[in-house]
């Protein structure tokens, strides 16, 4: 396996986790560049359920070292808390599996508090996690961030905490004080991992960029302003790691079977009806970090061939496609007129592919419909999901599994 990045090509959600713990097994490091807590990926493995939000998916794995990259905003607290609650349920985190980006700036608490402020005042609701994660970028581009490494320099700190005051109005004793409490603790894991990575990937070790949320949540490319306040594309891998784009020559994109989104902003293939409560329940569409339901609505393809355009995205994960078994006819947007979708129905299958692991098993509507938007988005699907666990999972192309 060669180093690859993983994203979504939605609005997140599209079920990245089980794809990147599949792709992990291959890998020897596992980087998540961009976000923070503000995403939510659940993995299941045998009997346990682990629900990550911060730690990269690979944590799981006790074989693989797993990195926090620059590009992600970085909630310190959250973190210990995240390694307690996954140490709890039985797996080792040590400093020399977990590294943290000396340069990643950190989510304070007056982030968290700026973020759900603005969010009851403002008449324009973007529909935030509430994590902080717009503030802290804000930031780090207005050059008033604490980095993880200035935690090692006390005196350091107290400036860089004074400058931030300065914009947000907070007490900096009091602050100092609270970090202090933990840094020796977070300080173990931080490093200077972009010289390390680039050795670790020249010496022959496969690197996996694990993803959070989806290209339409893009800053740039998505639904501006209801996007997140990161760059949700393959490129942000190499700006948010400090791994060259040309080290990382596969993409692979996360598409659900139909779409999905959490919070507010136009989504065109929204359902208000039956099937979108169908998709919904199904599909146990609810947020992993905040518990909101998920809007639901048909698959839209227009929109998934820009996204893959948009990441260079080498193979597609289709996932999901069984919360389709039961309905009775499918619908695809293919074009759009004006604004309006212009969807193509196809008739549904009727029937549970639950589990299955053979294209050829699959009935026959559900070869078709995967093979129409296969068609559409102009992709190669490399892996169908059945289900939840790893083994429930159809692999089109082993080269990568
Ligand atoms: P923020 O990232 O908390 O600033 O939220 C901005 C938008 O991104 C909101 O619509 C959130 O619901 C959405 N969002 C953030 N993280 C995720 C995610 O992991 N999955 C899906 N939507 C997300």
């Amino acid at each position: 396996m060669a180093n690859l990045v993983v994203i979504g090509t939605q609005w997140g959600d599209e079920g990245k986790g089980k794809v990147v713990d599949l792709l992990a097994e291959q890998a020897d490091i596992i980087v998540r560049f961009q976000g923070g807590h503000n995403a939510g990926h659940t993995l299941v493995i045998e009997d346990k359920v682990f629900k990550l939000s911060l730690l990269p998916s690979g944590i799981i794995r006790e074989d693989k070292t797993t990195v926090i990259g620059n590009g992600v905003v970085l909630d310190p607290w959250v973190l210990l808390k995240e390694i307690k609650q996954v140490r709890s349920q039985g797996i080792s985190i040590t400093a020399d599996r977990l590294l943290v980006a000396d340069n990643t700036p950190l989510i304070m608490p007056y982030h968290s508090n700026l973020d759900q402020a603005r969010e009851k005042a403002t008449s324009n609701k973007i529909g935030t996690t509430g994590r902080g994660i717009g503030p802290a970028y804000e930031d780090k581009v207005g050059r008033r961030s604490i980095k993880a490494g200035d935690l090692k320099d006390v005196d350091l700190l107290w400036k860089r905490l004074k400058v931030a005051s300065e914009y947000h109005g907070f007490e900096v004793q009091q602050v100092f004080d609270e970090i202090i409490t933990i840094r020796d603790e977070f300080l173990q894991y931080v490093n200077p991992v972009a010289e390390w990575l680039n050795e670790q990937t020249d010496a022959g070790k496969n690197i996996m960029f694990e993803g959070a949320q989806g290209s339409m949540l893009d800053v740039d490319f998505g639904t501006y302003p209801y996007v997140t306040s990161s760059n949700t594309l393959a490129g942000m891998a190499s700006i948010g790691s400090g791994v060259p784009h040309n080290k990382i020559p596969h993409v692979i994109g996360i598409t659900k079977a139909y779409t999905t989104r959490v919070g507010e902003g136009p989504m065109h293939t929204e359902l208000h009806d039956d099937i979108g409560w169908h998709l919904a329940e199904v599909g146990k569409e609810k947020g992993t970090v905040t518990g909101r339901d998920r809007r639901c609505g048909w698959f839209d393809a227009v929109q998934v061939r820009k996204t893959c355009m948009l990441n260079g995205v080498t193979g597609i994960a289709f996932m999901k496609m069984d919360v389709l078994d039961q309905l009775s006819f499918i619908k695809i947007c293919v074009d759009y007129i004006d604004d309006t979708p212009v969807y193509e129905e196809l008739p549904g299958w009727r029937t549970s592919t639950v589990g299955m692991t053979q294209y050829s098993d699959l009935p026959i509507q559900a070869q078709q419909y995967i093979d129409k938007i296969e068609e559409l988005i102009k992709t190669p699907i490399v892996l169908i999901s059945t289900g939840p666990e790893r083994d429930q999972t159809i692999v089109l192309n082993n080269s990568l599994f």
